[in-house]
């Protein structure tokens, strides 16, 4: 082992990490290099990134154009605050946003990821609600399994167990209702995605009328949820869920931190299924990575009690909507426009899909799901009871044997079981059928060693 990752391992903290499998002498990998589609270990072996850092790096890696614009934003101006002062990066950037987002979503608060975002939407919804009449309205309705972020309030939106246990009491007024995975749908609705999805919709209005419509501040929800493996909306639902929120004077916000920026084929994927939320929460994507960014993206109305007067947010982050974030995330959106990056994806999506559903032929691959260039691969036992595995030969195959093995055979994707187990895959939006094929011969190759194995 290399001296690099020896001092790695005495200092650094990684997060999500169980640590006591590099105490126990397991490799921990550092990664040293990104060029293209390709990340390098400190050895030099390549391994393709199948998930785009962590669905961030939309334009690939190592791309001089984008090194080049914080170069020049730092050199202009490194730094200033968006606390009553703007600066033009962050203006540029606010336009630009604005112009992409569907219906009034008009004003844009930044800030340094999908967290703090998803952070200020609460924030801000709840005071919304206190300063036009309705100071009941607090609770935040989201679903099974979804990942919010990791921060308190953040947290209480997330919907996943194991995440939020070490940290109860989180922020009340955190409520869950079902997601909208179609292959675990009840067995009443699980004939037709559109009923399902109607039913699934319908739990929403259920959990209002159960808390009491006077205490809802808002939905959250990903377009297609990421945790439990990509979940597309089923035809009607996001219809459904504006109608119901339309109804109940409930807040309806999208949590675009995956979804945003052409990683469903759109700016914002709520473009692409045609419904326009009151809120848009994206990060990630936004800069590529090339340096952290976020934002939070509310209609006129969400900001018009705070136009006047000495009306106040009360709410922000030292580096949110940092100059050179915004700087980078502008000539990231630039090469996104000039490299037809979201035509790319719309033209190739139904190859990927393609191409991943020839791993149906395994026996292991239960369903294979997602949109645009976001996908989620089940794994299951039993192909035809759609059996999964417990406890015990989850944390084997997934933690044991899988994630190791896929980087090992050159594939850097995820092997999640916080739902069922899946494999998730987010290649950057520049690849097509070449690497599609790159990944499915990995996947095999993985995934028939994985069956082996059990
Ligand atoms: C949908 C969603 N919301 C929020 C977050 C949190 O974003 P961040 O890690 O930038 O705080 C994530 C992160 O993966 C996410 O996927």
């Amino acid at each position: 082992m290399s001296s690099l990752s020896e001092a790695g391992k005495d200092n650094i903290w990684l997060h999500f990490a169980r640590h006591g499998s590099y105490a126990a002498g397991a490799p921990m990998p550092v990664i040293v290099r990104g060029e293209g589609h390709y990340i390098y270990d400190e050895n030099g072996k390549r391994y393709f990134d199948g998930l785009s850092g962590l669905f961030v790096v939309q334009v690939g890696h190592g791309r001089k154009v984008l090194a080049e614009a914080a170069k020049d934003q730092a050199e202009t101006l490194a730094f200033f605050p968006l606390w009553s002062y703007a600066h033009k990066p962050a203006l540029d950037l606010a336009e630009r946003l604005a112009n992409y987002a569907p219906g009034d979503l008009n004003k844009v608060f930044f800030t340094t990821g999908g967290g703090e975002a998803v952070e200020s939407a609460w924030k801000l919804a709840k005071q919304y609600f206190k300063m036009t009449g309705q100071p009941m309205k607090h609770k935040v309705i989201s679903r099974s399994i979804a990942y919010h972020g990791t921060t308190q309030g953040a947290l209480s939106i997330t919907g996943i167990p194991f995440a939020r246990m070490p940290f109860e009491p989180l922020v009340p007024g955190g409520v869950k209702v079902p997601n909208t995975n179609f292959y675990r749908a009840p067995q009443y609705v699980a004939h037709d995605e559109k009923e399902f999805g109607l039913w699934a919709a319908n739990r929403i209005e259920e959990a209002i009328l159960f808390e009491g419509a006077d205490s809802v501040a808002a939905v959250f929800l990903e377009p297609v949820q990421n945790s439990g493996g990509c979940f597309p909306p089923p035809p009607g639902y996001l219809e459904r869920v504006r109608e119901i929120c339309d109804t109940y004077g409930v807040l309806f916000v999208a949590d675009e931190t995956i979804t945003g920026f052409g990683r469903i084929g759109d700016i914002f994927a709520m473009n692409r299924y045609g419904v326009t939320p009151d809120i848009i929460t994206c990060a990630k994507g936004m800069s590529s990575g090339y340096s952290p960014i976020g934002a939070m993206i509310a209609s006129d109305k969400l900001f018009e009690p705070f136009n006047s007067g000495t009306a106040m947010f009360p709410h922000g982050y030292t580096f949110g909507g940092h100059p050179v974030s915004a700087a980078v995330s502008m000539a990231n959106l630039d090469l996104m426009e000039s490299e037809h990056l979201l035509e790319n994806v719309r033209e190739n999506e139904n190859a990927f899909r393609q191409t991943l559903e020839k791993l149906n032929d395994l026996p292991i691959v239960g369903n294979v799901r997602g949109d645009g260039y976001f996908y989620g691969i089940e794994l299951v036992k039993n192909k035809n009871t759609r059996e999964t595995f417990n406890a015990d030969e989850s944390e084997r195959l997934l933690r044991g044997f899988l994630s190791r093995a896929l980087f090992d055979n050159g594939l850097y994707c995820r092997a999640d079981d916080r739902g069922d187990p899946v494999v998730q895959l987010a290649p950057p939006l520049t690849c097509g059928q070449a690497e599609f094929d790159e990944i499915e011969q990995i996947l095999r190759v993985t995934l028939t060693e994985a069956w082996a194995q059990l």
